[in-house]
């Protein structure tokens, strides 16, 4: 790849033209009506390569778990275990919170939050001004803050008979809500060779893949995790520093079957791709858009110029102001400099990694 990349000089400024007005409206009838339909761009990194795109899920309302929210409480709601009056439990600090907050209470649902100390100041801020009740656990108990909260959730459900839990990571409706995703890339490309995700809950990731799958049976689909996460077999390291996908438990949402391969990152390369997609591309994003960046604009780098890429970017950075922005950061969590390979290591599955390394899935 040349430095710095060629930016597009040759952009034209024909938003107010006609014909491109008539073609798509931005009227929406809601906030919630908002969600989806997110801009896709051709990443300028890829320009002389395969065409590697980022699907900005950033740019919904709060983030890609606008999806989510949207899907399960609009779902509950229909099949009636959600009734008008309910009120809504979730337990989570980012994404899923803000998604489940926006949702909920728009629809005049009472929002229970369950989160612990480590809660950003922005997400904090947000929570409240839409209305939410914030609860922030504060001790961790036998399995770190994760049982703390799911401990204080199962004390909210006794108090709170009736009210509705969307579980993120088992709820077949979170999987179900990217099938418009899905859609939406159809509608623009046509066609995905290889389609690249973080995963956490496993969401996002599988269900579009399946979504894509059903028209694209030789779609290529590769994960992206971090390093000191157990959901590919690897020791479980709670004090990694990323964010948002990783996990310390296996979600029944991850379905390793959709999954050909899968990427691990550590801390200090998350970071450095991060800062990579904001200086090179303009992407301000959180850690797994950074993470998925990086793996989507290598494998770009193997495959022929008439190649399609697709990368899912889930959040914003601004949350991440205080840690992945901030150098005094990287400096308290020992990390000296933004180091990203130039390429992973390519490792078997099973075999625990340290740095930036890709393996085959068991079953491909
Ligand atoms: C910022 C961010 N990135 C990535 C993920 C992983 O997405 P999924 O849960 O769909 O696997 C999450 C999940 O919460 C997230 O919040």
């Amino acid at each position: 790849m040349t430095y710095p990349p060629q930016l597009d000089t040759s952009i034209a400024l024909d938003a107010g033209d006609p014909a491109k007005l008539a073609a798509g409206t931005m009227l929406r009838e809601n906030i919630v009506d908002a969600i989806g339909r997110t801009p896709l761009v051709r990443l300028v990194t890829s320009k002389a390569g395969a065409a590697v795109y980022g699907k900005l899920e950033l740019l919904n309302p709060f983030g890609m778990k606008d999806r989510v929210a949207k899907r399960a409480i609009i779902e509950a709601r229909r099949v009636g275990v959600l009734r008008p009056e309910d009120p809504i439990i979730e337990s989570s600090s980012g994404t899923m919170a803000l998604g489940v907050a926006l949702v909920g209470t728009y629809l005049g649902h009472e929002v229970h939050i369950v989160t612990d100390p480590r809660i950003d100041a922005l997400t904090k801020a947000k929570l409240a001004v839409l209305g939410c009740q914030l609860h922030i656990v504060d001790r961790m108990t036998s399995q770190g803050w994760q049982s703390a909260r799911l401990e204080r959730l199962a004390e909210l459900l006794k108090q709170y008979p009736g009210a509705f839990w969307p579980r993120q990571y088992e709820n077949p409706d979170n999987p179900l809500a990217y099938a418009e995703l899905a859609d939406e890339l159809l509608a623009d490309l046509g066609h995905v060779d290889v389609l690249v995700g973080s995963v956490g809950s496993g969401g996002s990731l599988c269900g579009t893949a399946r979504a894509l799958r059903r028209h694209l049976p030789n779609l290529r689909v590769i994960a992206v995790d971090a390093v000191g996460s157990m959901i590919f077999d690897q020791p479980d390291r709670p004090t990694r520093l990323q964010s948002g996908l990783g996990n310390s438990l296996m979600p029944p949402n991850v379905d390793p079957s959709v999954i050909d391969e899968v990427h691990w990152l550590n801390d200090e390369e998350a970071f450095a791709a991060t800062w990579q997609l904001a200086r090179d591309e303009k992407i301000f994003a959180g850690n797994s858009s950074g993470s998925t960046y990086a793996v989507a604009r290598w494998v770009g780098r193997s495959l022929p110029a008439s190649s399609t890429v697709v990368a899912i970017l889930p959040d914003r950075g601004d949350r991440y102001s205080d840690t992945i922005y901030n150098p005094e950061y990287h400096k308290q969590k020992g990390i000296q400099a933004l180091r990203l390979p130039d390429a992973p290591t390519e490792t078997t599955y099973g075999t625990p990694v340290e740095s930036w390394s890709y393996a085959a899935l068991p079953h491909t």
